[in-house]
């Protein structure tokens, strides 16, 4: 956890001010630039000190062994994962004699600046040489949201006590040292040197270097051109070697004088290009960024991100750290998202190598929500990409003995690459999860054309998987047996009422969808007895209740189970993975991450008020929030059934998880999910925003602690701006003609620019529920800054 206080809590930026070495790499992880396509982690522009260095290509992976101890039938016989491609960001300096190395000489002044309206990094340097020379180092970067391929460095350097010899060494290094990572020494020889050498050049101030992995089949590329504007005294000259590109400038600056370079990087990856091919895409790409220039890029990246937050902003009063957290979220999860393209939107996007790259359902159930009324393309490629691996989940269902399309529980390619059944596979809920975004972006969008290529197939496909998955019985009611939920301390069980729920949901709109197109559903082989099917199985759904109790169950005969001795568990015994047996954990009442409660977010239409209320009661005291993804459900809960303190406090968790490193694994790159989180807290929390039947609504509720909350959400290409204070709502369409939504169930006609003001009603909810003991969310400080004494 991060204890200092590392970040400056300011509006629009995440500043830095004090290098500190033992947080270097959460450091790197929350700086990372990102456009979904490349990613490049904060690491310094020198390469050393370094946390963790790192630069990812979405969709660029190796195999690893998947070792068992004992295999089964089904098991995935290789996984993959995400490998640190060629370095493009490193800039060495030599003043004098010196390596700029920060852990030697004295740093006087250090700052990064992560700018959320420029998409910039800035760094300055000010440091003295051990031998007394002091330069000043200005550098900034950023990844271009508008050139997919292409990332750009403008460094500078200045002497600050007279005449200096000035070294800077501009590389591309590929299969770069990385701090030794411990665990399966064959899967540390596959990460160790990925990549093999196919070409490497160097002409002047332009290098490039081609490389393959060995067994994944796929050639990637890097090329950098440099512009220096450095005075008389510049020497320049330039090398290649398998692994090494560099450019070197030698420069002789007198006080006053300073050397400039801006160093424009172009990456690009093929699973099919030729050499050449792929040699021509970064050269093209190169081409282009450097007719562009870097003040021409950092104007685009400028004018992307206007568009951006015109459409997604999110202000807060009341709380500056959580108005910081909640841009810094927005911003990550554009980054994760933008120009992704068909490719996977991993769980820690392209920030570090934590989970191995992969895309989990963290992508469709939190992350696609705020893209879907922020920024929609990203929805639709990402579900694209989905669309693209149906073949894999065809072959992976076939071989599962289901119908349909069985979605991998992590993934970088489309292939299952999970090794562990209960938590993997079994979770079959994933389908649901995909199927439930694409409802989510069709009503939002209307895009026909998604529709009928995209949305059409994937609901088929997860419909059928769900009829061959579940089975009538006697009574003619429909079971799914044998599956984990979300709650990953539950496995194997029947009737997991999350995954019941949201099948229920994918077969009924698959049925809907299917009917709207008779032809194209026709040619996917679906007739009026398949949609029958699936309505029947929709309608005699099962949804598991405890009379006595009056509380869903989780799954069938969940209340049953012991419930888990809290009292006797040490504080030092989270998360319990690590510390009890999963067989210990699975017949008794404990859950991992918001399952139930996640379910009454999503499938809000399936409980009554009371029913929430009372399932929030009990299912709170037995939830431990071992997963990063929970804080943000029960936050979205808490707060509709009135425990808006409490929703407060989870939101406060979900925010600062990153920045305050909650996890203790931020090194391995950012929670993209828990950072969607926070604006699922407060747009679908503190906001009450819902979508029924095509419209969109609001039930708005602030805690005490926030005195306004406003933000904009963009619906079937219309901005509607949302403003609630504890008494009232405004809601402005800002662009289109009319728009029609609800507000705490009434319908209201929007016209441009006309602001419609409603009383947010007031809600009680009786005493605050319990957690297990020493699992209560920390209590928020009404002041600026920092997580307090825990709640209770
Ligand atoms: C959670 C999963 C999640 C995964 C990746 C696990 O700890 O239990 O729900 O998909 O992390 O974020």
């Amino acid at each position: 956890m991060i204890t200092h206080p590392a970040y400056r809590v300011e509006p629009w930026c995440l500043r830095e001010t004090e290098l500190n070495l033992d947080v270097l790499s959460q450091s790197e992880s929350v700086f990372a630039l990102s456009n979904g396509h490349v990613g490049w982690r904060g690491n310094l522009d020198e390469g050393e000190p370094h946390g963790l260095p790192g630069t990812y290509l979405n969709g660029v992976y190796e195999f690893r062994p998947l070792p068992y101890a004992e295999a089964g039938y089904g098991y995935p016989e290789s996984g993959q994962t995400v490998i640190n491609v060629t370095n493009g960001k490193l800039i060495r300096l030599l003043v004098d004699d010196e390596p700029f190395d920060l852990r030697y000489g004295k740093l006087h002044k250090h700052e990064r600046v992560l700018e959320f309206r420029t998409g910039l990094l800035h760094r300055t340097a000010e440091w003295t040489s051990p031998s007394g020379r002091t330069v000043r180092v200005k550098s900034t970067r950023l990844v271009s949201f508008s050139q997919r391929a292409v990332a750009a460095v403008a460094y500078e350097v200045e002497p600050l006590d007279g005449d200096v010899r000035i070294v800077v060494q501009s590389e591309l290094v590929a299969n770069e040292q990385l701090p030794h990572a411990g665990g399966d020494p064959r899967a540390a020889a596959v990460l160790e040197t990925p990549l093999v050498s196919e070409q490497h050049a160097a002409h002047g101030p332009r290098i490039r270097l081609l490389h393959r992995t060995h067994h994944s089949g796929l050639r990637l590329g890097v090329s950098a051109a440099h512009v220096v504007d450095g005075g008389e005294k510049t020497e320049m000259s330039s090398e290649s070697s398998d692994d090494l590109a560099r450019f070197t400038i030698t420069s002789r600056l007198c006080s006053g004088q300073r050397l400039r370079v801006e160093k424009f990087v172009a990456h690009g990856w093929s699973a099919m290009r030729s050499m050449p091919a792929v040699h021509d895409q970064v050269d093209a790409a190169l081409a282009g960024a450097v007719s562009t220039g870097w003040q021409g890029l950092a104007d685009e990246q400028r004018s992307y991100l206007d568009g951006f937050w015109a459409r997604a902003d999110v202000e807060v009063d009341g709380d500056a750290e959580i108005q910081q957290a909640a841009r810094f979220a927005l911003f990550h999860v554009l980054q994760a998202g933008a120009r992704g393209e068909a490719r996977a939107l991993p769980a820690k996007g392209l920030t570090g190598p934590g989970y191995d790259g992969h895309c989990f359902w963290d992508t469709e159930t939190f992350v696609l929500p705020l893209l879907t009324y922020t920024a929609p393309q990203a929805v639709e490629q990402a579900l694209r990409w989905r669309y693209n691996t149906l073949p894999a989940a065809h072959e992976r269902a076939r071989q599962l003995g289901l119908k349909g399309a069985a979605f991998p529980w992590r993934t970088i390619n489309g292939d299952e690459c999970s090794g562990y059944w209960p938590a993997g596979t079994a979770a079959f809920h994933i389908n649901a999860d995909i199927a439930d975004a694409v409802v989510r972006y069709i009503r939002a969008t209307c895009d026909e054309t998604f529709e009928r290529e995209v949305g059409l197939p994937l609901l088929v496909e997860t419909a059928r998987l769900w009829r061959s998955l579940g089975h009538h019985d006697h009574h003619g009611d429909f079971h799914i047996d044998g599956v984990t939920g979300p709650d990953e301390y539950s496995a194997v069980s029947d009737d997991n009422l999350y995954t019941n729920l949201m099948a229920q949901h994918n077969l009924r709109e698959a049925a809907a969808l299917a009917e709207h197109h008779p032809d194209l559903a026709a040619a996917l082989g679906v007739d009026d007895e398949e949609t029958a099917a699936w309505r029947d199985a929709a309608t005699r759904m099962s949804v598991p209740y405890n009379d006595e109790l009056q509380v869903h169950e989780q799954s069938e005969g969940f209340t049953r189970h012991q419930a888990w001795d809290f009292a006797h568990t040490g504080d030092d015994q989270y998360p319990l993975m690590l510390h009890f047996p999963y067989f210990d954990l699975y017949r008794k009442q404990v859950v991992k991450q918001a399952d139930l409660v996640l379910a009454m977010c999503l499938r809000g239409d399936a409980f009554t008020a009371e029913e929430k209320a009372r399932n929030f009661r009990y299912y709170e005291q037995l939830t431990v929030r071992d997963s990063s993804l929970s804080a943000c459900g029960q936050a979205v809960m808490a707060a509709e059934v009135g425990h808006t303190r409490l929703a407060y406090d989870y939101l406060g968790e979900a925010a600062m998880m990153d920045l305050s490193d909650l996890e203790g694994n931020t090194r391995d790159g950012i929670h993209i999910a828990s950072l969607a989180g926070t604006w699922f807290a407060l747009v679908v929390g503190f906001g009450g925003l819902r979508e029924d039947d095509g419209l969109i609504g609001f039930t708005p509720r602030l805690p005490e602690q926030l005195g306004r909350l406003a933000f904009t959400v963009q619906f079937r290409q219309q901005r509607l701006r949302v403003e609630i204070t504890d008494k009232k709502a405004t809601y402005t369409l800002l662009d289109g003609d009319t728009l029609r939504i609800r507000h705490c169930g009434e319908c209201l006609t929007l016209s441009v620019d006309v602001p419609e003001t409603r009383q947010v009603p007031v809600i009680t909810a009786g005493r605050a529920p319990e957690q297990p003991a020493g699992r209560g969310p920390a209590r928020r400080g009404r002041a600026i800054g920092h997580a307090e004494e825990p709640a209770r």
